[in-house]
C-alpha cells in the first residue's frame, strides 16, 4: 500500500488564455488530494472516493467497463469524471511498468471538486505517483506533471495547459506558457483569501464556450491576448512586490473573464463582496462557471465579508504550500 498527496491550486492570473500559449501565474495551496494505491491479484481497478466534498463512492471496473452493481450514490457525471482521471493515470503507470497489475484506488481530497482549484489534477498527479511507487518505480515530478497533463487532456477532449497539473506535481508559485513551465523561486507569500460557492463549472463546456468566441470574433482573440498581457505586467508586479499594481491586475483579469463569460452571478458577487470590503484584488480561479475566487487582502475584512455574502458557502485564508506531490507512506 502506498500513500501520495498533492496540492490544489489557485490561478493568481491567466487561465483560460493559458490553453492558447499565453501565460498564466498560479500558486499551490495547502489543500490536497491524498491517493492510496494498493496492488491487487487480478487486473481490475476499484476507486473508492472520500470527502470529495460530496458523499463517498465506490466503483469497481475492467476492461473500461463499470461494475453494475457498483456503490454510487453521488451524481453519474461526478463518479464519471473521477473514474476517467484515474483510469487515465493508471494507463500512465501501465505504460511506465509495462504491466497490467490492477490497482485499489482510494481518494481522500480536502480540494472542493471542479471548483476552481485544481482537484483533478491533484487527484491525478497523487495517483500517478502512488500507483507507480506501488510498482517499485520512483518519477520525477517534472514526469509526473507531464504525464499527468496528457490524462487532463484527453479526458478535456484535448483542451487543457500544462498549468494546473504542473503547478500541484512542483508545488510553490509557477509560470507556465505552452510548453515552458517554471517555479518562481523567490515568489513571495501572498495574503489569499479564496471565496466557494459551493458549486462547479464544467471545465470542458467553458473552454469550449471561449474557444467559440475567439473563433467568432476578433474582439475576443484580443481578449485572450490583453489577459496574456495582464500576466506579463502582473509577473513584474509580483519582483517587484507591489501587491496593489498585482491586485490591481487581477482585477482587471477578472473583468476579461467575465467578457469571455466564464463568471458568474455568484462569482461576481464575491468579487465585488471581496472588493468592497478593502481587498487589493480579486478575481475568478480556474475554469469559472461557479466556484470560486481568489482575493488578494493582508487584513481580515475579505474573510469576514465573504463569510456573511450570500451564495458564498465558505471562506477562507489559503496558504501557499510549497511542496508539491509528495508520498505519505510505502
Ligand atoms: C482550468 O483549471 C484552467 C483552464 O485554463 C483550463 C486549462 O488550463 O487546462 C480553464
Amino acid at each position: 500500500m502506498t500513500v501520495s498527496s498533492a496540492p490544489g491550486k489557485v490561478y493568481l492570473l491567466g487561465e483560460h488564455a493559458v490553453v492558447y500559449g499565453e501565460p498564466a501565474v498560479l500558486c499551490a495551496i495547502e489543500r490536497r488530494a491524498t491517493v492510496t494505491a494498493t496492488a491487487r491479484d487480478d487486473d481490475r481497478i476499484r476507486v473508492q472516493a472520500r470527502d470529495l466534498t460530496i458523499d463517498g463512492f465506490s466503483v469497481e471496473y475492467g476492461d473500461g467497463v463499470v461494475d453494475e452493481t457498483a456503490d454510487i450514490d453521488v451524481p453519474h457525471p461526478l463518479v464519471e469524471a473521477a473514474v476517467g482521471y484515474v483510469d487515465g493515470a493508471i494507463e500512465q503507470v501501465r505504460e511506465i511498468v509495462d504491466d497490467s497489475t490492477g490497482f485499489t484506488i482510494t481518494i481522500e481530497s480536502d480540494i472542493p471538486l471542479g471548483a476552481g482549484l485544481g482537484s483533478s489534477a491533484a487527484v491525478v498527479v497523487a495517483a500517478i505517483d502512488a500507483a507507480t511507487r506501488e510498482m517499485g518505480v520512483e518519477l520525477a515530478p517534472e514526469e509526473i506533471a507531464d504525464r499527468a497533463y496528457r490524462v487532463e487532456h484527453d479526458v478535456q477532449d484535448g483542451q487543457a495547459s500544462r498549468a494546473d497539473t504542473f503547478c500541484s506535481a512542483m508545488g510553490g508559485t509557477v509560470r507556465v506558457e505552452g510548453v515552458d513551465c517554471q517555479t518562481i523561486e523567490e515568489s513571495p507569500r501572498l495574503p489569499l483569501v479564496i471565496g466557494y460557492d459551493g458549486g462547479a463549472g464544467d471545465t470542458g463546456a467553458l473552454v469550449a464556450g471561449v474557444r467559440g468566441l475567439k473563433d467568432e470574433y476578433d474582439f475576443a482573440a484580443d481578449t485572450v491576448r490583453a489577459i496574456g498581457d495582464a500576466v506579463r505586467t502582473g509577473e513584474r508586479a509580483l519582483a517587484d512586490e507591489n501587491r496593489q499594481e498585482f491586485g490591481r491586475l487581477m482585477d482587471f483579469n477578472h473583468g476579461l473573464l467575465s467578457a469571455l463569460g466564464v463568471s458568474s452571478r455568484s462569482l461576481d458577487a464575491m468579487v465585488w463582496a471581496a472588493r468592497d470590503a478593502g481587498a487589493l484584488g480579486a478575481k475568478l480561479t480556474g475554469a469559472g462557471g461557479g466556484g470560486c475566487i481568489v482575493a488578494l487582502d493582508p487584513t481580515p475584512d475579505t474573510e469576514t465579508a465573504l463569510q456573511y455574502t450570500p451564495g458564498c458557502e465558505e471562506a477562507f485564508r489559503a496558504e501557499l504550500d510549497r511542496d508539491g506531490v509528495r508520498v505519505e507512506s510505502e
